[in-house]
């Protein structure tokens, strides 16, 4: 983004409310941009002085005999938008306001921010904040910011939302050694937010890898866009924080209580390569090991320890994440057994006992990390007597550099005795913890975005046949001008079938007579349902009787669903009795989608049936990933049904190619028509050949 130029990189910066009095802020900008090294002109602007800190002072922007590339504006929230004007005026390419008392404050702040970015528009300026701790870039180099502290250089751009997290992280990076290219303090992202610097910093030259820390993403659609284009590039690792269950409480489908309020961010995150951070211990340790660490190429990791339980702990974290432990070639055993001690563990993980000095770390790390089936490395050391940590460190360096597209990671678990070993490697770029399991979180990003970085592009296959928009724009027009949201089990199936989604016959009868007339028609036996969206688990009131195989019989069900239901039920309206054709069971699957605000509908597959919370096997995708074959059947791989599919037990395999053609035409029909917020096609029968959608529940807006 070559507008992004006059924030970090600008020619002249003007500092409007710059002050004299040490303790403002208007002051620590003054002094941080020039303490910072920066190389363009500086304009401090205050109508009362005539020189700061030195430099000559302007009453005003326009006072000023120069172009200015950007404002840091400092002022009280009251004078924002006078000055915002005249830049405006001024042309001035990019504001950062510092001045809080805009949105976060409440409905006057709201509209100040409008107003402010209706002018910024007017104008054509970039904004960043307001309500901001402001900007460094290291490379330029500029600290326009009210930061204590100033960076120190290195590839790591950090975003934040939070200006109080960005200053303590600041803080915090001094005693850390940690480097940046840039930091942006977000505020609030009244006009450029993360997606914007995601954009900037993936082509920043001096960024390796892109840290964020957001609490809210406005833009779903163009953040998956531009952050999966960003991750192509070098990896963007994400926390965000507020993760809360009160969506999934308000979700009345099946596949809404399931997904929950914070899905669709994980969803989304992997769709375009984003790692997700879960604190911000893990956000820095991902970021130490993405700018030090080889992408492994593929998850089979090898553990070399001193001893038993950290090996443990090891392993099961390896498989909890969903890594491998690696098996070793027969040649690398072999080595291990001829020349470790007899009661040394010679499978992964490698224990060459606590015993051992550097030579056996020295020799088992050598063998591992020449066995082909190892992808990366954890070594595990503890204190002993024996232990020589500082050369084990040397040893694990040495093996670093011999093999250097795998990644080596380490945790000593222990106190001062380790803290030279451990200083030694994290100094010289090899991840070292304390603690196993950081290890493999982080080992477990890096593979994640290996994969993402391998994964082929694959063509969108557009669904032709049998989409029929007309049809369902009568559906849902006739429930809306019956003041209903919730379709009814007729109208749900007809909107569905006008998608291609094959459903099962259904017919709205409001006498025992067009009852029978439709089930002559479809043919016996079939099913009766009392009609109302009103009642959400009919069979509870008596609304449901399967298995009929006459006429008489469905005169007969008419009348005892409509009792029945108003025994239980008085007030409650039926618009008659849905005659269903009763298919034969199949494989019970459930399709369903949940509409999230930030990225849109939300796809969900797994086992259905009556068990479907209880069992919770439903895998997720947003709808705009679900646009070809490959894609879908990998979102099915991930649940038991795929196993049940496939032919469990000696049961014939069912009509894949169905199921995954329902979620495709799904997915299509629910971005088709935004008025959808919730749908749950529950149970789907799969069969040898085709499939046949029972109960199709649709909520519209
Ligand atoms: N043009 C030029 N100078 C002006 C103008 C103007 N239109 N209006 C005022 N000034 C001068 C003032 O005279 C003053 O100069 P002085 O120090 O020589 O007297 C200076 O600008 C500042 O104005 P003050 O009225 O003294 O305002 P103050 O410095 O107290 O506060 C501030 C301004 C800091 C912008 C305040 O309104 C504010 O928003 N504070 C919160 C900032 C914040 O927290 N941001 C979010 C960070 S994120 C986080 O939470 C960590």
């Amino acid at each position: 983004m070559a507008e992004l130029t006059a924030l970090f990189r600008p020619q002249s910066v003007a500092v409007v409310g710059a002050s004299k009095q040490p303790g403002k802020i208007g002051n620590a900008v003054m002094k941080n941009i020039l303490a910072s090294g920066y190389r363009g002109a500086v304009y401090p602007i205050n109508p009362k002085e005539s020189e700061i800190l030195g430099v000559t002072c302007h009453p005003s922007v326009s006072a000023v005999p120069a172009n200015i590339d950007m404002a840091v504006l400092s002022v009280p929230a009251a004078q924002v938008l006078a000055v915002a004007r005249e830049c405006g005026e001024k042309k001035v390419k990019a504001l950062t306001i510092i001045t809080a008392g805009f949105k976060e404050i409440g409905k006057e702040g709201l509209d100040l921010e409008k107003k402010l970015l209706l002018l910024c528009s007017q104008y054509d300026m970039r904004m960043l904040g307001p309500n901001c701790v402001g900007l460094m870039d290291t490379h330029t180099p500029i600290n326009a910011s009210f930061a204590a502290t100033f960076l120190s250089k290195g590839e790591i751009a950090f975003l934040s939302q939070s200006g109080a997290i960005l200053l303590a992280i600041l803080d915090w990076s001094e005693t850390a050694e940690l480097g940046f290219s840039k930091v942006v303090s977000l505020g609030n992202k009244a006009d450029l937010s993360e997606i914007d610097f995601i954009e900037d910093a993936a082509n920043d030259p001096y960024t390796r890898v892109i840290l964020c820390y957001i609490e809210d993403i406005v833009d779903g659609p163009r953040f998956i866009e531009v952050a999966g284009r960003a991750a192509k590039k070098k990896p963007v690792i994400v926390f965000k924080s507020g993760v809360s269950q009160a969506g999934a409480q308000a979700a009345s489908s099946h596949t809404g209580a399931l997904a929950g309020s914070d899905l669709a961010y994980d969803t989304a995150f992997e769709q375009c390569g984003v790692i997700r951070a879960h604190s911000m211990t893990e956000l820095f340790d991902l970021a130490v090991a993405f700018s030090k660490s080889a992408i492994p190429a593929g998850d089979r990791v090898a553990v070399v320890t001193n001893s038993g339980g950290p090996g443990i702990i090891a392993t099961d974290n390896i498989e909890m994440l969903g890594l491998q432990m690696a098996r070793f070639e027969k040649n690398t055993i072999e080595e291990l057994r001829a020349n470790l001690p007899q009661e040394a563990g010679i499978y992964n993980p490698v224990d060459v006992l606590g015993d051992a000095g550097v030579d056996r770390y020295e020799f088992a790390l050598q063998k591992v990390m020449e066995d082909s089936n190892v992808d990366s490395v954890l070594v595990l050391v503890c204190p002993t007597a024996v232990t020589q940590p500082v050369e084990v460190s040397h040893t694990i360096l040495r093996a670093r550099d011999a093999y250097p597209g795998k990644p080596v990671f380490a945790a000593y678990t222990g106190g001062q005795s380790l803290a030279k070993g451990a200083g030694l490697l994290s100094g010289a770029g090899v991840p070292c913890f304390t603690f196993p399991e950081p290890a493999i979180v982080c080992l477990k990003g890096l593979n994640s975005y290996g994969q993402y970085l391998n994964a082929r592009a694959v063509a969108d296959e557009r669904v032709l046949a049998g989409v029929d928009q007309k049809t369902v724009k009568a559906v849902f027009y006739d429930a809306t001008r019956d003041h209903r949201l919730i379709l009814l089990g007729s109208e749900a199936a007809e909107a569905a079938n006008a998608y291609g989604i094959p459903t099962a016959p259904i017919v709205l009868a409001t006498t025992p007579e067009e009852a029978v007339e439709a089930a002559d028609k479809m043919g016996y036996p079939v099913v009766l349902k009392a009609s109302s969206p009103k009642i959400l688990h009919k069979t509870d009131v008596g609304g449901v009787i399967v298995g009929i195989n006459s006429a008489a019989e469905v005169q007969k069900a008419f009348i005892e669903i409509m009792e029945s239901v108003h025994r239980y039920l008085p007030k409650v309206v039926i618009y008659g009795i849905e005659v269903q054709k009763m298919k034969e069971p199949g494989t019970e699957l459930i399709i369903g989608m949940t509409r999230d605000l930030q990225f849109g509908p939300l796809i969900a597959f797994g086992l259905g049936g009556i068990y479907v919370n209880l069992l919770k096997d439903v895998a997720f995708r947003l709808a705009s990933d679900l646009k070809n074959a490959k894609k879908i059947e990998e979102m099915i791989s991930e649940t038991k049904a795929y196993t049940l599919l496939k032919g469990y037990r000696g049961e014939a395999p069912k009509d894949m190619a169905a199921v995954i053609d329902v979620i495709r035409r799904t997915a299509l029909f629910v971005t088709d028509f935004p008025e959808i917020t919730e749908m749950d096609i529950n149970p789907l029968f799969a069969y040898k050949k085709g499939v046949s959608a029972v109960d199709v529940k649709i909520t519209i807006s």
